[in-house]
């Protein structure tokens, strides 16, 4: 897989992609993110990427331009699947959704700033916007992190353990199961005896009954969706 990710704070992108699961997964070859400068898509002295909003309304819009000339750029190189723009007005980022981004092969992710992009940027060239929950950041750039974090750790190959990303939580609608790792008694405090006995039938019949009354007690929303 192959991300693009347009941005005025590249800074801001690199670190999160380049630790654990995502620093391998780029090491393994298996995705490829390039970070791209707004700024180096404008042609004036002053690299001016945001002016202000026609109407009145406060605050600072992306410039239509340069946003157009690093997405035109980027599609006359290579076909991309999806162009993405993190904004708080998008669609619910979900691990559904994670799944199917997990599949495609090139994709740009747009960062929001300030008030948001031009309108008519959104209506050309956008043709998915994901928010990443009900509340708002400065920018779309962490946004842009978690989703890409999300999708690459899905990508076949990547976790070495392939059960593992299967069993997390939300991947069937359910919080995972709680964990335990030795010893197997701390201060009085015993690991359920379930996971002691060797019994893997009734082990993962335990597992199913946690993770039902986990989710039925902290996210009963989530028993109700049945997609
Ligand atoms: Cl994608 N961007 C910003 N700026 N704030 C958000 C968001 C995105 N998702 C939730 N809040």
């Amino acid at each position: 897989m192959r991300i693009d990710i347009i941005t005025v704070l590249p800074e801001l992108i690199h670190s999160p992609l380049n630790h654990s699961i995502l620093k391998r997964a780029k090491e393994k070859g298996l995705v490829d993110i390039h970070v791209h400068n707004l700024r180096d898509f404008t042609k004036d002295n002053y690299k001016t990427v945001d002016d202000y909003a026609f109407g009145g309304e406060a605050g600072m819009v992306m410039k239509i331009e340069p946003l157009a000339r690093a997405i035109e750029s980027l599609s006359s190189q290579r076909d991309y699947d999806e162009i993405i723009y993190t904004t708080p007005d998008g669609m619910p980022f979900l691990q559904s959704k994670a799944n199917k981004l997990s599949l495609l092969k090139n994709l740009i992710i747009l960062c929001g700033h300030y008030k948001g992009i031009d309108q008519r940027i959104r209506d050309h060239f956008i043709t998915m916007e994901i928010s990443i929950g009900d509340y708002v950041l400065s920018g779309g750039e962490l946004a842009a992190a978690v989703i890409t974090d999300a999708m690459v750790r899905l990508i076949p190959g990547v976790i070495s353990d392939e059960t593992s990303a299967l069993t997390d939580s939300f991947q069937d609608n359910l919080l995972a199961p709680p964990v335990y790792t030795r010893p197997s008694e701390y201060k009085g405090w015993k690991v359920p005896e379930i996971l002691l006995s060797g019994n893997t039938k009734e082990i993962e019949k335990w597992r199913f009954e946690q993770s039902l009354e986990r989710t039925r007690k902290l996210r009963p929303d989530l028993l109700e969706e049945e997609e």
